[in-house]
């Protein structure tokens, strides 16, 4: 056992045994000690049938490759699962049926590949004892050398060169191992409809009524304070049967109501309020979390996700944070009865800017 030398001397450890190879230590800062333990050595060498039966190690290789087919066959069957049980209707039972043969498939090709390189290893591949020495950690000429060496014996024990067919297969196995999870993320996308088409539009349309989240009450003009801020979804919202989150994710809104006189509108947009009654979409311009809260006083939207900040007295410009473009405006105007309603579909799409990058 050795002890540290905080004066920064060379640690000394030695067997007895060479008791004179032990280099000089100032006295007292290091502990010189004889190993307690000897070393046993080797175990004896016990050959395997597969290096004692050709016709075994024969069997052996066969074994391995058929392990990667089996793996291929795996990946394949994953891939024709997902279609040949498709999930439609959130059904559960088509959900059970699809996660469980496209499971069989992945988990077969893992074990295919597990198993064989494990076999491989284990049956095929030379097996000899062998000792490592310690040494520095070091690159130069002499260990790079020794590194080509080590890659070269691995290869040739292994076989990887040689044995082409047990290669090739692996290869192939492994290649083809990550289609299954390319198809799958096919899932994600919206069934049989554009999703691009779908992430440009919005349930809000021409006289569509703002109504409460979660509540689906209509909003009168008349019952928006100065200062006030009211969560807002498109009427009819709250009474859909299938799609209702995937369409509140896009067409959220905020409603707030400033004194007229504090707001500053694009030419453009002044006939998009109503009395000092603007609406903003409420999916973060950043990377779409809600923008939930409002500050009063300064007519500032804080989004609590990354902190970007929205003026809605500017037209919903970013003051801070790392949001790229303003919240997008919802033009709204009144109906007959007083109602709020929107004059059209946002004008841009709602959400994260990577809308604007190509
Ligand atoms: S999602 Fe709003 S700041 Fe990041």
């Amino acid at each position: 056992m050795a002890q540290d030398d905080h004066s920064g001397t060379e640690l000394a450890a030695a067997d007895s045994s060479h008791a004179e190879t032990v280099p000089a230590v100032k006295t007292g800062t290091a502990l010189v000690q004889a190993d307690a333990f000897e070393n046993p050595g080797f175990p004896p060498h016990r050959p395997r049938v597969t290096d004692e039966d050709p016709n075994k190690e024969k069997r052996a290789q066969r074994t391995v490759y058929t392990l990667f087919y089996l793996s291929i066959l795996g990946s394949i069957w994953a891939i024709a699962a997902y279609m040949l049980f498709p999930i439609e209707s959130n059904n559960v039972g088509d959900v059970r049926l699809n996660n469980l043969f496209i499971g069989l498939g992945a988990a077969l090709a893992l074990l295919g590949i597990g198993f064989g390189a494990v076999h491989w290893a284990k049956s095929v591949m030379t097996d000899v004892e062998l000792v490592d020495e310690r040494h520095k950690i070091g690159g130069n000429e002499v260990a790079r050398a020794g590194a080509v060496k080590v890659f070269e014996d691995a290869d040739r024990e292994s076989g990887f060169t040689r044995r082409s067919v047990i290669r090739n297969s692996l290869i192939g196995a492994l290649l083809v191992f990550p289609l299954p999870a390319v198809v799958l993320f096919r899932g994600l996308a919206p069934q049989d409809e554009n999703p691009v088409e779908l992430l440009s539009h919005t349930m809000w349309k021409q006289g569509t009524r703002l109504t409460l989240d979660p509540s689906g009450v209509p909003i009168k003009a008349a019952d928006v304070t100065i200062g006030s801020a009211f969560h807002v979804i498109p009427e009819g919202l709250s009474e859909l049967h299938h799609g209702k989150l995937e369409e509140k994710a896009k067409a959220a809104v905020l409603l707030m109501r400033l004194n007229p006189d504090e707001l500053n509108q694009l030419p453009e947009r002044e006939s998009w309020s109503y009395d000092g009654i603007v609406a903003y979409s409420k999916i973060c311009t950043h990377v779409g979390c809600p923008v939930a809260l409002y500050e009063q006083h300064t007519h500032h939207l804080l989004c609590p996700c990354h902190q970007s900040q929205f003026d809605v007295a500017n037209h919903c410009e970013v003051i801070f944070g790392p949001a790229a473009r303003p919240l997008p405006q919802l033009p709204i105007e009144v109906d007959d009865e007083g109602y709020l309603v929107a004059q059209s579909d946002f004008t841009e799409p709602v959400g994260p800017s990577f809308w604007e990058r190509h």
